[in-house]
């Protein structure tokens, strides 16, 4: 998962007796968890909006996995408090604020203390009781729910049907983390693995399908780990049977956890697609071992061309830290060493952030930012020519977009390439939602620009 900020998710046609705005920080998960938010509350007559300005109820949904994406809450919290008070000033009545999400989880006290506007705090396992905790707010002020890990409890608890915006949707179908990587928060903002019995999984899909999804990315924080019957390569061959779901992708898996049966689904599956986001985090073997990854670069090259013999012109996805403690140059090397090797056509890469908690938080030889700063620099570098040089070899060929949306020029349509990549080009509204070839003409570092080739016979891919 590639946590970044989102924008505030859809807006309510119409106008909606209360105003409810979302804010999404972090990884895909929290995407999902803000629309199942939103469906929670939309029958108490909360309705979408994208501003805060005047809402009737904030929720910030937010992540705990870098410092940087945790203070930016507070910051937030602190512009959200002045539009509460002056809600409050011209008489248009109460502003509730929740904060939801990992920082919740992890420091839902703090957020009290430091913040007094804020109403309650929600942990992620606890959302579903977002109606029942906003009635016990209003009712007596600083209210918290002491969250739990019953991830059951809550998916119980969510409607099946869900009311989807677009053409591609979230599904999150395993929750939590028992890794224990040193550097991570999230087996504790997240708690114990968990897995979604199937039946339920598949409901949501036939549900998104009857609204005209036709791309599903099945969530877990360690998506291949997915315990229900046939594990995720049984899931995935259950959910290309739904009609209307023509691409299936999943993130965000484990070395560890890429089983036989996941790799033959990538050669036996045409909609699973040939893009896969799998986090090594570093290329040194001491390093490797201090972050608990229980895995070796050996071990994830030897799994890589595992894959790639199943499903030769798979994309190659991951994420990096740079400057773990302990860090030295020639473990840096190792790393862009194995970037080289694996040839990734898109990751992730972070400078490493001690978070509080975290066995490797305690740990000798923290590098200096400064070295962080170069590596993180130089890597991103190498990334930046790979991503680019995967793209530039897409020109000249014929591949199946899914167009998700119009273009930003007008006549111009938005969709996505089997991997992953962003393709441009002129089209007719109808095609949104549809599959069509589209010949790829030119390339940049995040799109591939192309003309619709109709006629053409596609490619297998
Ligand atoms: N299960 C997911 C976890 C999401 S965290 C996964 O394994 O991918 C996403 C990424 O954030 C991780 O892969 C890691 O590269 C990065 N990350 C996690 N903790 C970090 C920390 N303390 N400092 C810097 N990056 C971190
Ligand atoms: Fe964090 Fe590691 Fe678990 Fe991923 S596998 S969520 S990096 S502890
Ligand atoms: Fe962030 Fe929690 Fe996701 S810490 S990356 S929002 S699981």
């Amino acid at each position: 998962m590639h946590p970044s900020i989102h924008s505030p998710i859809n807006p309510a046609m119409s106008a909606p007796a209360k105003r409810l705005y979302i804010k999404t920080y972090g990884c895909q998960m929290n995407v999902y968890d803000s629309e199942r938010m939103a469906d929670v509350l939309a029958p108490l007559g909360y309705g979408v909006t994208d501003s805060p300005e005047g809402a009737d109820l904030v929720v910030l949904n937010t992540c705990h996995i870098r410092e940087k994406a945790t203070e930016k809450v507070y910051s937030e919290l602190g512009q959200i408090k002045l539009m509460k008070q002056e809600k409050a000033a011209s008489g248009a009545g109460e502003m509730t604020i929740a904060v939801a999400g990992c920082v919740a989880q992890a420091e839902g006290a703090e957020i009290m203390r430091r913040q007094p506007a804020v109403d309650l705090v929600v942990g992620p396992q606890a959302y579903h009781q977002l109606p029942e905790l906003i009635a016990r707010a209003h009712r007596a002020k600083g209210e918290r729910l002491a969250a739990d890990f019953a991830a059951d409890a809550k998916f119980d608890a969510l409607p099946t049907t869900r009311n989807p915006t677009g053409v591609t949707a979230f599904l999150t179908v395993q929750e939590g983390c028992d890794k224990f990587c040193t550097f991570c928060v999230v087996p504790y903002t997240r708690g114990a693995e968990w897995s979604r019995p199937a039946g339920t999984i598949l409901a949501e899909a036939r549900s998104l399908a009857e609204r005209g999804v036709r791309e599903v990315t099945l969530l877990g924080q360690n998506v291949n780990a997915y315990a229900g019957e046939g594990g995720l390569a049984g899931l995935v061959r259950q959910l290309a049977q739904i009609d209307g779901i023509a691409r299936i992708r999943y993130t965000t898996s484990h070395p560890r956890d890429m089983d036989e049966a996941l790799i033959a689904a990538h050669a036996e599956v045409p909609e699973l697609m040939p893009y896969l986001h799998l986090p090594v985090q570093s290329g040194s073997n001491r390093i490797l071992k201090a972050m608990n990854r229980a895995h070796t670069a050996e071990s994830y090259l030897e799994l890589i061309g595992k894959i790639r013999a199943a499903r030769p012109d798979i994309a190659m996805s991951g994420d990096f830290i740079v400057g773990f403690p302990g860090e030295r140059d020639a473990d840096f090397e190792a790393t862009l060493a194995l970037v080289r090797e694996v040839g990734h056509a898109a990751a992730f890469s972070f400078k490493y952030s001690r978070r509080p908690g975290t066995p490797a938080a305690a740990l000798p030889g923290q590098v200096a930012e400064e070295v962080k700063d170069e590596r993180l620099a130089r890597l991103n570098a190498l990334l930046d020519e790979q991503q680019k040089a995967f793209n530039a070899a897409q020109v000249g060929k014929v591949l199946p977009v899914l167009f998700e949306k119009p273009g930003r020029h007008p006549g111009q349509l938005s969709g996505r390439s089997p991997y992953l990549q962003a393709v441009h080009c002129e089209g007719p509204a109808e095609l949104i939602g549809q599959i069509a070839p589209v010949r790829i003409e030119a390339a940049a570092k995040m799109s591939l620009g192309g003309s619709l080739a109709a006629s053409q016979t596609l490619e297998p891919a």
